[in-house]
């Protein structure tokens, strides 16, 4: 029962970031459309703001302890499909901590990347969330 109830909270807060890790470069896009110093570009730093800030850390949070968790009560530590979820999530966490230092710069008014680039990070969760999702479901090692 402990087993369902915390692969639950997993998948529900594992759909919670994700969302986030799509919506924020989208932001960023948006946000470099703006000019530099206007009223809209103020805007988007506070929307980024509050995306990293409401839901993409405790996203990310509960994601780790309830997988953690739930690995606990798997043994999955000691399996091969476990070991290499772990390197595409630890990806993934890297990812959201580049998005988070660039939201940072664009609040500083830094723009180092054309939306063209943007857009292609855009695919890096997308990625990762195919290997992940066959990784957990069909464990092929
Ligand atoms: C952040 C670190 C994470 C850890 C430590 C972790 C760990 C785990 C563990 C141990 C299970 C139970 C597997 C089983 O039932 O045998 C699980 C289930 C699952 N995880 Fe994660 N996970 C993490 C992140 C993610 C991410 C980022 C995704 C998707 C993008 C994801 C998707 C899933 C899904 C869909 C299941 C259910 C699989 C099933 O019941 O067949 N997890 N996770």
């Amino acid at each position: 029962m402990t087993y369902f109830w915390l692969k639950a909270g997993h998948i529900i807060f594992v759909i919670f970031w994700m969302a986030g890790l799509f919506m924020l470069p989208r932001l960023f896009v948006y946000h470099q459309e703006a000019p530099e110093g206007s009223e809209e570009a103020a805007r988007y730093v506070e929307r980024e703001r509050r995306l990293l800030k409401i839901i993409l850390l405790p996203s990310i949070i509960v994601v780790w302890v309830l997988g953690l968790m739930l690995a606990m009560t798997t043994g999955a530590f000691s399996q091969g499909w476990f070991h290499a979820k772990l390197l595409f999530v630890i990806v993934l966490s890297g990812y959201h901590g580049w998005l988070s230092a660039y939201a940072k710069k664009l609040a500083r008014g830094e723009r180092s990347m054309d939306g063209k680039t943007l857009r292609l990070l855009n695919e890096v969760p997308g990625l990762a969330a195919v290997v992940i999702v066959i990784l957990v479901v069909i464990k092929p090692f």
